[in-house]
């Protein structure tokens, strides 16, 4: 009997303190705290779903740092008390040089109130990510998909399908460019070789190893050049109104070649960053609209033949564009034909300006459109002419993707995506010299793939928040250093995703209704996801 307790003992201590996961990861420095996660033929680290069993009166600590940890897994008893305050021996000392460097932090959730329901998390299926992926060799594919979409993975579940080029491309190209020439009746239209080496089949194989319901969301950079005032994919250009017929019956002829194909789109925008063909600061395939001129399209065009069409539940976005723009060029377009309202179910947003603009913007947004879904479409970060493209490792990177995560779920957005799956070291390819950072950054000459800051980021997000979870409220939600967000799963697992961008440790204590106190060390920089379940 005490042999068969010893052993139960032991399997319990066993079970508590497998800390990390099957496979941790194979962490490199770069120099300057910039660290990688490597993968190579042979190996590469999960994190799976079995790892993340509870038992009710516990809670589960995930951690991330800049130090080099990842996933870091802790289990924790609920207590009936806070940390307390200054329980350090150094408390005279800090009073006396007036720091507040041991105060626990004290977090509150409240249940009762629910916000939006969450769509999901991911990144974007575009020609350059595909190049990317087939640059390796058959098993580090696979081990890169498996990355983000199987339950080893981060289970991305909302991604991006652009509709032909992008600037993400080896070249310019629409499916009917028929060398410039007009062809009104898209005699000439079929889908690039691009969709069908490398969109589709990375759709079709991520969802194969998902576990979960991938929702695609399409959106058209450029159309035909001859549809557009300049003849030209880039540029200065609006859509020429003779053919505002004809672009509408080319996106819906994208969907049902992608519906050929076995891919379903969810839900696609009225165009990517319209602003870039007005104000053409950056060269690449763009269309511009004004307010006005895509109120026009949506209420008389696209929007009635979409709803006619086999295509009928798939959903409008409107906007597509960054935080400058609004809440004003929505109350443009709307003020230019209401009826717009009957044929958008949300409004997409992009994340590159969003350090220059509060997200009051996207509150007010929310509060003037309340039956209009907010979804966070695009997000790529060395965008900006002063910035280094590639940054490998970089934590501030991470750090940036995930506080801007946070901001926007507490401001009632329902779902955030990356751009670029996978792009090669130099941030590429892209036709436009357009180069960015990527969450995976492949090295397809040294036989290796590198998970960044930025993967776990979105990762601490996207593995444990599911789709339909509902947003309560956390407060103190945005201080100096620390930023939280938490979330409801349908399950009722309670999810809080915590950022410590400070220098220093924190000791946090957050309150839970009728269970206690879960009382944890959130070590300087780190990313941190809090797990309990609120069944009794
Ligand atoms: C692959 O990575 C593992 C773990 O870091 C390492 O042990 C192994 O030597 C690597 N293989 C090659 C071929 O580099
Ligand atoms: C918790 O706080 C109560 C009252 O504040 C105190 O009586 C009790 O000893 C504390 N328990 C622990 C474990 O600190
Ligand atoms: C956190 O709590 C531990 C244990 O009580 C203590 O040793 C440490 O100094 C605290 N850290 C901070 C930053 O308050
Ligand atoms: C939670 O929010 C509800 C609704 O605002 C409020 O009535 C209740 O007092 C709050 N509970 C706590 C513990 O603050
Ligand atoms: C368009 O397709 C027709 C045949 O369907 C072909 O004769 C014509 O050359 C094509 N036009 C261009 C510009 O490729
Ligand atoms: C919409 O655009 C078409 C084509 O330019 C034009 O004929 C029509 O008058 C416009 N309708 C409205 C309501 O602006
Ligand atoms: C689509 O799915 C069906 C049924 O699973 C299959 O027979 C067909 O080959 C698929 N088509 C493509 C293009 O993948
Ligand atoms: C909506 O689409 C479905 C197929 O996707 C079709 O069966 C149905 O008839 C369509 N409804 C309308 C009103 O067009
Ligand atoms: C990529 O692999 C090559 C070897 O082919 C190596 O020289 C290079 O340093 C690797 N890049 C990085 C970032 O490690």
């Amino acid at each position: 009997m005490a042999m068969i307790c010893l052993i139960f003992l032991l399997g319990a201590l066993t079970a508590k303190i497998t800390s990390g996961y099957t496979h941790p990861c194979a962490l490199r420095d770069y120099g300057d705290e910039r660290k990688v996660c490597v993968c190579n033929a042979t190996y590469c680290d999960t994190i799976t779903r079995k790892e993340n069993t509870i038992d009710r009166d516990e809670f589960m600590t995930l951690v991330s740092s800049k130090d080099g940890l990842r996933f870091q897994k802790n289990i924790g008893k609920f207590s009936q008390n806070e940390t307390k305050p200054g329980a350090t021996s150094n408390s005279v000392l800090s009073w006396l040089l007036g720091s507040s460097t041991s105060e626990t932090l004290i977090l509150t959730i409240n249940t009762t109130v629910r916000y939006q329901k969450i769509v999901g998390f991911g990144g974007a299926f575009t020609d350059a990510a595909g190049i990317n992926i087939l640059s390796l060799g058959k098993e580090m594919q696979e081990m890169l998909l498996r990355s983000y979409f199987s339950d080893e993975g981060i289970e991305y579940n909302l991604c991006r399908v652009p509709v032909s080029g992008t600037d993400f491309s080896t070249h310019p190209y629409s499916y009917d460019d028929n060398n410039r020439l007009p062809d009104p009746l898209l005699k000439n239209f079929s889908l690039a070789k691009e969709d069908l080496k490398y969109k589709i089949p990375m759709i079709l194989r991520a969802q194969s190893m998902s576990k979960r319901n991938i929702k695609l969301v399409a959106a058209s950079w450029s159309p035909p050049p001859w549809m557009k005032t300049n003849n030209d994919f880039s540029g200065l250009s609006f859509l020429k109104p003779e053919y505002y017929d004809s672009y509408a019956k080319y996106i819906l002829r994208f969907l049902d070649e992608y519906n050929k194909n076995n891919v379903t789109i969810w839900a696609i925008s009225t165009g990517n960053e319209p602003s870039n063909g007005v104000l053409p600061v950056k060269h690449f395939n763009s269309l511009g609209w004004t307010p006005l001129g895509i109120a026009n399209w949506t209420t008389h065009y696209f929007g009635p033949q979409l709803r006619s069409s086999t295509h009928n539940q798939t959903l409008i976005l409107a906007f597509d564009d960054q935080r400058l723009f609004l809440p004003w060029w929505i109350d443009l377009m709307v003020k230019a034909n209401r009826r717009v309202l009957d044929f958008i179910d949300g409004i997409a947003i992009h994340w590159y300006w969003d350090m220059f603009i509060s997200d009051n913007v996207i509150k007010e947004l929310h509060q003037n459109y309340p039956s209009k879904f907010l979804l966070y479409t695009e997000a790529s970060q060395g965008d900006k002419p002063w910035e280094k493209k590639v940054e490998l490792g970089s934590w501030e990177r991470g750090e940036a993707y995930l506080a801007d995560i946070i901001e926007n779920l507490n401001a009632w957005v329902t779902g955030w995506m990356d751009w670029n799956l996978a792009l090669d070291e130099q941030g590429g390819p892209t036709w436009a010299k357009n180069y960015v950072d990527s969450p995976i950054l492949v090295n397809a000459s040294g036989g290796e793939f590198y998970k960044q800051p930025m993967f776990y980021a979105i990762g601490h997000v996207t593995k444990f928040i599911e789709r339909d979870a509902e947003r309560i409220e956390i407060s103190p939600s945005d201080q100096t250093e620390i930023q939280a967000t938490a979330v409801v799963n349908p399950d009722a697992r309670l999810v809080i995703v915590i950022i410590n961008k400070g220098n220093v440790e924190k000791n946090v204590s957050i309150q839970v209704p009728r269970k206690g106190w879960m009382n944890f060390n959130l070590p300087a920089r780190s990313f941190a996801t809090i797990v309990c379940d609120l069944k009794d």
